[in-house]
């Protein structure tokens, strides 16, 4: 199931949806309706794509709607801003390297099952409904070059990641330093660190593929910085 790209896209995720997308028919029609989104379901069963349609033709959003009697493994939803499920554990499981290559931010929501060791970064609850809601974090393992606009300094960043999970250590003149409150949230990539100097500073970035753009505060002043990727 999956919501693409519209002139309003679906940005609320919130208390009162897991019971709403616990029917698979009525999730792309409540986006319509509530949020203007464009939909599109994508289901297997032939009787339930027609019963959604017929649905989505109740609700006057048949402009808006559109189910595709198909295969999630096959059909493309990359371009979706919000996913949403309802398919089985091990199904879920299968999908999940084809959401973590979504673009970064995408949301994620599955009613009822979850993704493994890819913990949710919300849990939603309504009476007996339970969903959980993922943002595909960007893929930033791995080792990068950083350094400020003047080139005043440059650094090493050596990040371990396990999905939005992020660690590691930022070398700078051969000194290694652990991050600090380490997060990948979407495209947004933040740490802090402590200098050589004994200065607290933080680092917040958008990561774009390979490379990284942003800013380093410290004292209260912020410096550009930016960052490439050298090794995976
Ligand atoms: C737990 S049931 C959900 C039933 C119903 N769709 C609902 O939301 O109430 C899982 C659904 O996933 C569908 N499904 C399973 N594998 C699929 C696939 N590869 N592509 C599309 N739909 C699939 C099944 O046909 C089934 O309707």
């Amino acid at each position: 199931m999956t919501f693409p790209p519209s002139e309003n896209p679906t940005t609320k995720i919130g208390r009162g949806l897991a019971r709403r997308i616990a029917s698979f028919d009525r999730r792309p029609i409540a986006a319509a309706k509530n949020f203007g989104a464009k939909a599109v379901g994508i289901e297997y069963d032939t009787d339930l794509a027609a019963f959604a349609r017929r649905n989505a033709e109740r609700a006057g959003v048949s402009d808006k709607v559109t189910i595709i009697t198909g295969d999630i493994f096959k059909e493309d939803f990359s371009a979706a801003t919000v996913v949403t499920l309802y398919l089985l554990p091990d199904l879920n499981q299968q999908l999940r390297p084809q959401l973590l290559r979504m673009k970064p931010g995408t949301r994620v929501v599955s009613h009822l099952w979850d993704m493994g060791e890819w913990e949710p970064d919300e849990t939603l609850r309504d009476g007996d409904s339970e969903a959980f809601v993922w943002i595909v974090p960007a893929q930033v393992g791995g080792r990068w070059t950083i350094s400020d606009a003047q080139n005043r300094w440059d650094g090493v960043l050596d990040i371990m990641q396990q999905f939005q999970r992020i660690g590691g250590t930022l070398t700078i003149r051969g000194a290694a330093q652990p991050l600090l409150g380490a997060y990948v949230h979407g495209a947004l990539l933040g740490f802090t660190f402590v200098a050589l100097d004994g200065g607290v500073r933080s680092v917040r970035v958008r990561v774009d593929g390979g490379a990284f753009s942003g800013s380093l505060q410290f004292s209260g002043h912020l410096t550009p910085i930016a960052g490439a990727r050298t090794a995976n």
